[in-house]
């Protein structure tokens, strides 16, 4: 039967989840919400014709919710998903799992203590169809191995941005997604400032570069850069032995007219990854309903925030910076 789904965290991401699930995927529909803004959530409730409850504790609880959905601010994920994880039910948190490495190694220890792998965090780049396509042919081997990544990561703007955020926030993803491409965990990060753009907002630096290296050494650079003004734009080339693979974009006509051709690119990362949205929840809702979770787990949540808190050290003293991770746990290792 359908799954019944309960959502923490009525912003604008969980009201796009919400419209996304009811509207567009299949076997699940969220029936329940909650949010620390009472007025709003309950508003929220009446549009969807679902039901609004005093508390994300108290919806997990429920007998009328089979799984949940945390998208509200970082700080309070691992309030609503620990609670998911005492009801026994699956847990979908936005990405980060939660702001600290402490708390995500929190929540990896209350999933274990439950004996059941519950959660998944939402770490949706690899369900982008071109981040899956570029898996694959790593992994058929055709072109050797995988020696450098050269990476962007371009934003028309970002009002309000400070210096962290660019890591913490954005370059997360690339963290996530490019760990899941080599299939190994990092050694070392370091963050650079190249010449600051004049459209950067008080003391935020920006472009940032930061660099990564794996265990087996391949290294990496991510761009990111919050005020391109020129539109989205998620670039990733991965020079193997043998060749070079490049992440595909979404397609659009090209346009030749007044004496230039022109294809349209995204504007922002709603329209950049809204297939990789629909996979991911679709997939997500799919393994639910058969009793498992193959998504990006609490572990790589927790690996996820440790690689991100190095990098952001070695931002703010401008060294290169050694990632220690605890050892993966049997529980974790598919
Ligand atoms: P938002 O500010 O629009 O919504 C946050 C909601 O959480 C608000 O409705 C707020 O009232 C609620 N909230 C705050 N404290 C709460 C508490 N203690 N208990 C219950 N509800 C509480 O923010 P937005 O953009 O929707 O982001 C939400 C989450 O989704 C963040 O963790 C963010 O990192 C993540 N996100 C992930 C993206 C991705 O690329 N996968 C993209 C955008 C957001």
């Amino acid at each position: 039967e359908e799954l019944r789904i309960g959502l923490v965290g009525t912003g604008a991401i969980g009201r796009s989840h919400i419209e996304r699930i009811n509207t567009r995927l299949q076997g699940a529909k969220v029936v329940a919400c909650a949010d620390v803004n009472m007025d709003f959530c309950r508003s929220v409730a009446e549009k969807y014709g679902i039901q609004a409850y005093d508390s994300g504790e108290e919806m997990s609880a429920s007998d009328a919710v089979d799984a949940v959905i945390v998208t509200t601010l970082d700080p309070f994920h691992e309030q609503y998903v620990t609670a998911a994880i005492k009801a026994g039910k699956y847990v979908f948190c936005e990405k980060p799992l939660a702001p600290e490495a402490d708390a995500c190694r929190r929540i990896v220890e209350a999933e274990m203590a439950g004996k059941k792998q519950l959660v998944q965090v939402g770490f949706m780049r690899r369900y982008d169809p071109g981040y899956r396509q570029l898996k694959a042919l790593i992994d058929s081997g055709k072109y050797g191995l995988p020696l450098m990544l050269h990476c962007a990561h371009r934003n028309y703007d970002a009002p309000g941005f400070t210096t962290s955020m660019p890591v913490e926030n954005s370059m997360i993803h690339e963290i996530d997604v490019l760990r899941w491409l080599l299939g190994e965990d990092y050694k070392t990060a370091e963050v650079v400032f190249p010449k600051t753009t004049r459209n950067a907002e008080g003391e935020l630096r920006d472009p940032q570069i930061m660099y990564l290296t794996t265990e087996s050494g391949v290294r990496i650079d991510v761009e990111s850069f919050v005020n391109c003004r020129y539109g989205y734009d998620i670039k990733c080339e991965v020079v193997c032995e043998e060749g070079s693979l490049n992440l595909p974009e979404p397609a659009n006509t090209m346009v030749r007219s007044n004496d230039s051709r022109i294809t349209p690119i995204c504007h922002d990362w709603s329209e950049r990854f809204i297939d990789a949205y629909n996979i991911e929840f679709q997939e997500w809702i799919n393994a639910c309903r058969e009793g498992r979770v193959d998504g990006p787990s609490a572990w790589d949540g927790y690996v996820g925030q440790v690689t991100a808190k190095a990098a952001s050290k070695a931002r703010d003293t401008q060294t290169v910076v050694n990632i220690e991770y605890d050892e993966m746990p049997e529980f974790y290792k598919k």
